[in-house]
């Protein structure tokens, strides 16, 4: 089926979506406040969300293979999550000093994340990576930092460089140019930031070795999550840790999705200790919510005892004492045989696409680790952001739409995410949706 006839039957379905963005644009830029879940001509409104399943507003129910950009690790509306909230609102919101919840969420994650000496919360993970940069320059003095291709951190300006460039405007494939991913970055910017070639040791090396004496960091996604989960090459990670650490450059892993592959983060699975870590999403369980934290004498740059800061961290609602629960009550419900599970979830998803796509002979393949997967529209060997691209530059989209129609949501660049809600048949049901929409394609 074409994009147009799966577009025809989304519209069909979502009547009431339609008349709520027709309300919607006339308060807000093409009816929108966050870019990423809007899809023309509107997307469908969400009524409420239960366990996997979702309902629009129109009543469609679908299995939630999105989970809030991968954030809802337990699925939506986990029970003992909705008491810990219900019960720390009811003592009140948000209060201008700090509550005992902030610690008991930071002891959970200094103790799950040994690199994470201290940590600071933040109220999404674009502050955290913010914040991580700025505390790699306080403490290194050098102006530059550098992150890979493909890699999105969020939405201030140091990271809105490269995170899905047209290659032909991008430089070489090792050596690729800084290409601004928004209007309103300032030509500083791309004179501040390196790119990187993700999963090329060699290209890293050297680029990474002309540029040390001015970089102060080097940023880092180890599963490059929204760049199309694509895990690090066996060595890679490690490589980057000796360069960095020769040349006194402060690695930040940001673990803001990869977080969840293990109870100790992408960094526990693959034995690579960074200088700091950033995180969001599933910390917060479902609330906003981010984190920056690691090596205590980096991070001694916020301690505001005797004398200030170097660093000002202020924040109407860091460490929110309804986040903060929220996120201990998540995280205390990932012991060890939640991540088997969820890994079982994740291995099951991606056998059944990869038996699919051979069954069909079809030019996809599926990437992942642990509950995360993603879709890809292309047959060659998947190493980096370039080899991800699709060829059929629709295909993407029009998986997405037909997923929807087949009552499964994922994310529109074919991001995915298991939940502990979720049971094998609801696995199954997404291989057998993914079939349908590929048999009509
Ligand atoms: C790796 C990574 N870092 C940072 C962010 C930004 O987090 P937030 O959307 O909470 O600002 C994201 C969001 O998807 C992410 O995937």
């Amino acid at each position: 089926m074409t994009v147009d006839r799966e577009l025809a039957e989304y519209v069909a379905k979502t009547g009431r979506s339609r008349a709520l963005h027709e309300e919607a644009v006339a308060v807000m830029p093409g009816g929108n406040s966050r870019t990423t879940t809007f899809f023309d001509p509107y997307p469908f409104y969400v009524q409420r969300g239960q366990g996997s399943r979702i309902w629009d507003v129109d009543g469609v129910e679908r299995v939630d293979f999105n989970g809030n950009y991968t954030s809802l690790v337990l699925g939506h509306a986990p029970p003992e999550v909705v008491r810990a909230v219900r019960e720390v609102a009811e003592q009140g919101l948000s209060f201008p000093a700090p509550t005992e919840h902030e610690i008991r969420l930071a002891g959970i994650l200094t103790r799950r994340i040994p690199s994470l000496e201290t940590v600071r919360f933040t109220n999404s993970g674009t502050e955290a990576t913010m914040n991580a940069v700025r505390a790699a320059r306080a403490f290194t003095g050098r102006p530059k930092i550098a992150k890979f291709e493909g890699a999105f951190h969020g939405t201030h300006d140091w990271v809105m460089v490269s995170v899905s460039p047209d290659p032909r405007t991008a430089g070489s494939r090792s050596r690729p140019k800084p290409v601004a991913w928004s209007s309103g970055i300032p030509p500083a910017v791309l004179k501040h930031v390196t790119v990187l070639p993700w999963n090329d040791g060699d290209a890293c090396a050297a680029i990474i070795e002309r540029e040390a004496a001015n970089l102060a960091a080097v940023l880092v996604d180890p599963l490059l999550g929204i760049g199309g989960v694509l895990p690090p090459a066996e060595g890679f990670l490690e490589r980057l840790r000796a360069l960095t650490e020769r040349h006194g450059i402060v690695l930040i892993f940001d673990e803001v999705i990869s977080f969840r592959v293990a109870p100790g983060g992408a960094q526990e699975r693959f034995g690579v200790r960074p200088d700091l870590t950033t995180l969001g999403k599933i910390i917060g369980g479902g609330l906003p919510v981010g984190a920056f934290g690691g090596r205590a004498d980096i991070m001694a740059a916020f301690d505001p005892r005797r004398g200030g800061a170097r660093i000002s961290h202020g924040g109407t609602f860091n460490a929110n004492p309804v986040t903060m629960a929220a996120g201990v009550a998540t995280l205390n419900a990932l012991g060890p045989e939640a991540y088997a599970r969820l890994d079982a979830l994740g291995e099951r998803l991606r056998g059944g696409v990869t038996r699919l796509l051979e069954a069909t002979r079809r030019r996809g393949q599926v990437s992942g680790i642990g509950s995360l997967f993603c879709l890809h529209w292309t047959s060659g060997r998947l190493t980096d952001y370039r080899s991800s691209r699709p060829k059929d530059g629709e295909a993407p989209l029009r998986v997405f739409l037909g997923l929807l129609n087949e009552g499964i949501l994922l994310t529109q660049r074919g991001l995915g995410a298991c939940s502990l809600a979720m049971q094998d048949e609801d696995v199954d049901r997404f291989v057998n949706a993914l079939a349908r929409v590929l048999g009509r394609g």
